[in-house]
């Protein structure tokens, strides 16, 4: 029997704290239920206190799913503490996530503090979250460049205090694999009370150790590991979920294993890349594109005669099935319903008529339509709300000619025209948008991804504007490229706060 490792999503909070990856809340609320299908033990649901947005999510999550505890975060602050209660009033398992930065550039410069003071208010936190919760988490921020000796000191008086898990996170990613487990190895053996709680990773990918330092740690000790689908997460991300679950479902030998039920793991990463518009690198480890995909001669000659000379996963094992039924123009409402379904996503017949509305326009446009494609379609009502739509947009394009584009703009139910020409079809069109909306912005960013392989894919477009000092983010989805970067540009404008 291996032994059991305990898998803390934090997708919904340090996730989501990504610039442009910003969730609704009822678009959180269905990745935490495919959290809780993927087998998660703890959802991190949010960061109550930062906003009123936050505060509500964690209560609707906390209502709308049953297994996995809800966790809460905070920082070693009484009122963050309050807020982060309240809203986890309805979890029917709760945990308070409460921590302080540790190491000595984090007293110094962040709190102007002594390590002794830092030891005081970690542990007046623990003893007021306790009060509220049994389930309170302590994290040591910056622990990775935290020395080994004051970071004992640091968990055995949190422990005391009544800390259930102690998180100890490389904010930073600074550590080197073997550095962070022997980290692991120096509270294991020095803390008095470690047995009391469990030891908790939470690695960062900035110099693309985090898989590498979180499996460390638990080779080390650590029985929780903190991650995010994807590896999502603040500058490079955090650890992937898929990674550490797969590392060990592959290497049995170390006889550690997740409750993660590995054939969900694609649909969720699909999920998460559809509606936090986070498209998933094509080499990305397990859910990568070209993952599965062997292009060179003698890795396709060895795996048709057999799979296992090139490949340790079996792309079923984590929900990749190639026979799955492609749809069509020719699929009913049932096959798209049922593809929804495996990708996690559910809804109600209404929307169902909508989005199967959709699909067939998209099926008319493109042969065969991929489980991007279904997602990009699901999501599509996302933008129903905003004031500012494309009416039209008709462009002229080439070789040795400059490219003109004109366009129609319906503006709270006003009509406006414009025309301009560019360095390219992309640039005439955005400039025609800037005729109508004059406003001094500057685009930023322009990424075009096609989804998946043909001609005829729908291609989405990642867009940052610039406006009154803010950064926005914005998204299009079209099989019309110029018409995706359009809507892209439009969605950022919508943002704007004035
Ligand atoms: O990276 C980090 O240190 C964190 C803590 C707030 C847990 O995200
Ligand atoms: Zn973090």
């Amino acid at each position: 029997m291996s032994e059991r490792l305990f898998i803390f999503d934090t997708t919904l909070r340090d996730g989501e704290q990504v610039p442009g990856c910003q969730l609704n809340t009822v678009e959180k609320i269905q990745v935490a239920k495919q959290l809780e299908a993927l087998g998660v033990d703890v959802i991190e649901a949010g960061f109550p206190v930062s906003s009123p947005g936050d505060f509500n999510s964690v209560i609707e999550i906390s209502k709308a799913v049953t297994w996995p505890t809800i966790c809460a975060l905070t920082r070693a602050v009484q009122k963050d503490i309050d807020v982060a209660a309240e809203a986890l009033k309805y979890a029917k398992r709760k945990r308070i996530h409460t921590g302080i930065g540790t190491s000595d550039s984090h007293i110094k410069y962040k709190f102007n503090s002594t390590r002794e003071e830092i030891i005081e208010r970690a542990v007046s936190a623990v003893k007021y979250a306790r009060r509220y919760v049994d389930d309170v988490e302590f994290y040591a921020e910056d622990a990775g460049r935290t020395d080994n000796e004051y970071l004992a000191r640091v968990i055995e008086a949190v422990i005391k205090a009544g800390a259930t898990v102690v998180n100890i996170p490389d904010t930073t990613g600074y550590c080197l694999p073997d550095e962070y487990g022997a980290k692991i190895k120096y509270l294991v053996d020095h803390v008095d009370g470690i047995d009391k709680a469990i030891i908790s990773t939470h690695c960062h990918n900035d110099l693309g150790m985090a898989t590498a330092n979180t499996i460390s740690g638990v080779l080390n000790g650590a029985r929780q590991v903190e991650v995010t689908i994807d590896g999502i997460g603040e500058r490079a991300g955090n650890t992937a979920l898929e990674e550490v679950a797969m590392i060990l479902r592959c290497h049995k030998h170390l006889n550690i294993d997740t409750n993660i039920n590995t054939q969900k793991i694609y649909p969720t990463s699909r999920m998460v890349s559809s509606l936090m518009n986070m498209p998933v690198q094509p080499n990305k480890a397990i859910v990568g594109r070209n993952a599965f995909a062997h292009s060179s001669g003698i890795h396709q000659d060895g795996v048709l005669k057999n799979v296992q000379t090139y490949e340790i996963i079996d792309p079923k094992d984590v929900g990749i099935d190639d026979n799955a039924i492609v749809l069509t123009a020719r699929s009913g409402r049932a096959a798209l319903k049922h593809r929804l379904h495996v990708l996690g996503v559910e809804m109600s017949q209404e929307k169902l008529d909508k989005v199967y509305e959709d699909f067939l326009k998209l099926a008319d446009k493109k042969k065969d339509i991929t489980d991007d494609d279904i997602m990009v379609i699901a999501g599509a009502d996302r933008n129903v709300n905003h004031h500012i739509k494309l009416e039209y947009l008709q462009v002229t394009s080439g070789v040795g000619v400059r490219s003109v584009a004109s366009l129609g703009l319906n503006i709270s139910g006003e009509h406006f025209e414009a025309a301009a020409t560019g360095n390219g079809p992309v640039d005439a069109a955005i400039k025609a948008v800037k005729q109508i909306i004059k406003r001094q912005m500057t685009l930023k960013e322009f990424t075009i991804q096609a989804i998946s392989k043909g001609s005829d894919d729908v291609g989405k477009v990642h867009m940052q504007v610039e406006y009154d000092g803010q950064m926005y983010y914005g998204f299009g989805a079209n099989t019309d490229i110029i018409a995706a970067s359009v809507e892209a540009y439009i969605d950022c404008i919508n943002k704007f706060r004035k």
